[in-house]
């Protein structure tokens, strides 16, 4: 078990784009103990995704796991842990829908994005297979949030409105919806 420090707003790595796996690293022993770390990680500060450059490791690597069920995020439907090896996004509906994100790199706050709610996400497994998901929703939000993060970019950059950019104590007395 090795959970890694995830860097914080601020740290240059968040900011630069993640270079692509190379076919020999893809099924290597190093990547599958990179991966086996990012699942401490993701766990350990009870997330729900989590990419390489977020633990300084700049290569385009993600992992989603989703327990369906009652969230910080609403209720969810469970999406097990995927493992992303250099993704591609592509969107297949850009009509866009609103969720409150938040990052583990931007610890406390809270922030409303707009995405498109229909994607089509190609990658490789561990094992380097060809692999395809079609994603809806909220999982279509986390899958973007994610691969943002392989080319540089936080969810923050995607707010529209400021005002709804707030501490997470704020986003619980004052704006999540009463039951
Ligand atoms: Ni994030």
């Amino acid at each position: 078990m090795a959970v890694r420090k995830i860097i914080r707003m601020g740290h240059p790595t968040l900011r630069r784009p993640a270079r692509r796996l190379m076919p020999n690293e893809i099924g290597s022993e190093d990547l599958r103990r990179l991966v086996a770390d990012m699942c401490d990680t993701l766990h350990d500060y009870a997330g729900i995704g989590l990419a390489a450059p977020q633990i300084d490791e700049p290569i385009r690597l993600a992992i989603i796991e989703i327990e369906g069920g009652e969230s910080r995020y609403g209720e969810l439907a469970n999406l097990p842990l995927t493992v992303f090896v250099n993704p591609e996004i592509e969107v297949m509906n850009p009509s866009c829908v609103g969720f409150w994100e938040g990052c583990l790199s931007v610890p406390g706050l809270r922030g409303f994005v707009e995405r498109p709610q229909h994607v089509r996400i190609t990658y490789q497994d561990l094992d380097g297979g060809s692999c395809q998901l079609e994603l809806k929703g909220f999982f279509a939000t986390v899958a973007q949030h994610e691969f943002d993060h392989l080319d540089g970019r936080l969810y923050i950059d995607h707010i529209d409105d400021w005002s709804l950019l707030m501490f997470e104590e704020e986003f619980q007395r004052y704006h999540l919806a009463p039951d």
